[in-house]
């Protein structure tokens, strides 16, 4: 499949499963990837209602479909309808990734990878490092879930309700095989080791557009124990958490690198071809584009 830029028959298909799918902005990513690369793939949005889930994942299969994305809210939903699924993306509980099997498609969750390239990109460590997740959703879960799995030193979850923090710190301890990630309630940060400084991740919506104003704590104190901080909200580019965490000092990194890391490991998965840092870049640049930022 090399070499055309016009669909033709040989074109092969990738695309996206969602409700809704308007707003992404994935096509820019494959399709950017495509042309770059001269590769003859298309990628299109499928919008799919919940009680048709099953049919379209057997339906992409059925009608050879290369590679298909899935977005909220079905990236847990599909599993059951899968060949295979990859460890990490079971770890997680969702998968974002399906890759053509023998009969049928292999589920991988590339979000978190996506996060740990944006990571390595910035020059951010895991391995051995205090890590403060803010919140205990979905996110939060996949994001705990890889810390532990690059040697992170300690987690601490920090959540409004603690007892969900208290039971995604048991999950991850019990998957991860050591003790460490801990719960903690989210008023109580002020009781974190003062002496410590922390990666910090924050991974609720609080602070997304429209409501730019909001950051889950305002307290500077906070931020001074913060040598980095990545909110996983792109839009805004700049959230209140972001310009606290400088504020206090430190640097701040927002979602759009892991957005298009996600999006580029799911095109090499697809492809069999590696994305060069140069493609990557055009590709971040038409994603940036597509945003009208
Ligand atoms: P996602 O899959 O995006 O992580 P989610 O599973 O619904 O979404 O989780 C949302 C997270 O954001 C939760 O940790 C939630 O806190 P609670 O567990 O207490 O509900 C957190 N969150 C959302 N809005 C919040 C708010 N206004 N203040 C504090 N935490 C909030």
């Amino acid at each position: 499949m090399e070499k055309g830029t016009e669909i033709d028959g040989y074109t092969r298909i990738c695309g996206l499963i969602g409700n809704p799918v308007e707003h992404t902005m994935s096509p820019a990513i494959h399709n950017t990837l495509a042309r770059e690369q001269g590769m003859n793939l298309a990628y299109v949005p499928f919008r799919v209602s919940p009680e048709q889930v099953e049919a379209a994942v057997r339906g992409a299969f059925a009608l050879n479909l290369l590679g298909v994305n899935v977005t909220v809210p079905y990236k847990s939903q599909v599993m059951p309808f899968l060949e295979e699924i990859d460890p990490l993306a079971r770890q997680i509980g969702a998968v974002n990734t399906l890759v053509r099997g023998e009969r049928g498609f292999k589920g991988y969750n590339t979000d978190m990878p996506g996060l740990y390239r944006a990571m390595c990109e910035d020059g951010v460590d895991l391995r051995g490092e205090s890590v403060l997740i803010l919140g205990a959703g979905g996110a939060a879960r996949a994001v705990a879930m890889l810390a532990a799995q690059k040697g992170a030193g300690e987690i601490v979850l920090l959540n409004r309700t603690e007892e969900k923090a208290r039971k995604l710190a048991a999950e991850v301890n019990g998957a991860a095989g050591r003790n460490a990630a801990r719960a903690m309630a989210l008023g109580d940060y002020p009781k974190l080791p003062s002496q410590k400084q922390f990666l910090a991740i924050q991974t609720t919506n609080v602070g997304m557009f429209p409501k730019t104003e909001e950051s889950l704590i305002e307290d500077d104190a906070f931020y001074r124990r913060v040598h980095t901080g990545y909110d996983l909200i792109f839009n805004p580019a700049q959230t209140k958490f972001m310009s606290l965490v400088e504020k206090g000092g430190g640097r701040a990194f927002n979602g759009l690198k892991m957005l298009l890391y996600q999006g580029i490991i799911a095109y090499e998965l697809w492809t069999g071809r590696q994305v060069d840092g140069r493609q990557a870049e055009k590709a971040y640049g038409e994603m940036k584009n597509a945003m009208g930022i």
